[in-house]
């Protein structure tokens, strides 16, 4: 991993460490992620629903407010992620039929399953307004970072 994703990871045990709200650490995570990974201008998470865990529904995130606050499972790119249980990347949206758009400015997009156990309970979704943002070395920083706020969820 490029070493200025090793100091990000740095950084996030350090949230995670923080004396506040896990709901306060989960928006912190959003800023923090926004600023650090270059071209991430939208942050956020969804929870599966515990009331029906056929949706999605949004949580802390930071960026433009979408209209997309509740989701179906297998439904956009979000609900693709949590129905196969595994990280989806998109280079270009408008490529993408299974996509729900949040702002015409979104370019590429990746949401990453956050597990508990081998159950989704819920996924980091980030959207660029650059084609192509979510390379390798992206996913493997945002499937780390997802891995670590698990324990929030
Ligand atoms: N584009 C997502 C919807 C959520 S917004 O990106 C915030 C999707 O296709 O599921």
């Amino acid at each position: 991993m490029k070493r200025a994703y090793a100091a990000v990871l740095d950084g996030l045990e350090r949230i995670l460490q923080s004396d506040v709200e896990n709901e306060d650490k989960l928006q912190v995570c959003c800023e923090f992620l926004r600023d650090r990974v270059p071209g991430c201008d939208w942050v956020g998470f969804y929870r599966l629903d515990p009331e029906d865990e056929g949706y999605l529904v949004l949580g802390p995130f930071v960026g433009e407010p979408t209209e997309h606050t509740r989701i179906p499972v297998g439904i956009g790119v979000c609900g693709q992620a949590a129905g196969r249980s595994e990280t989806v990347v998109v280079d270009d949206v408008t490529e993408e039929e299974n996509y729900l758009a949040c702002s015409a400015a979104v370019r590429s997009e990746i949401v990453v399953p956050i597990f508990s156990g081998d159950r989704v309970v819920a996924e980091l979704d980030i959207d660029s307004h650059q084609a192509a943002t979510f390379t390798a070395e992206e996913r493997e920083l945002l499937e780390a970072v997802a891995e670590r706020v698990a324990e929030l969820f």
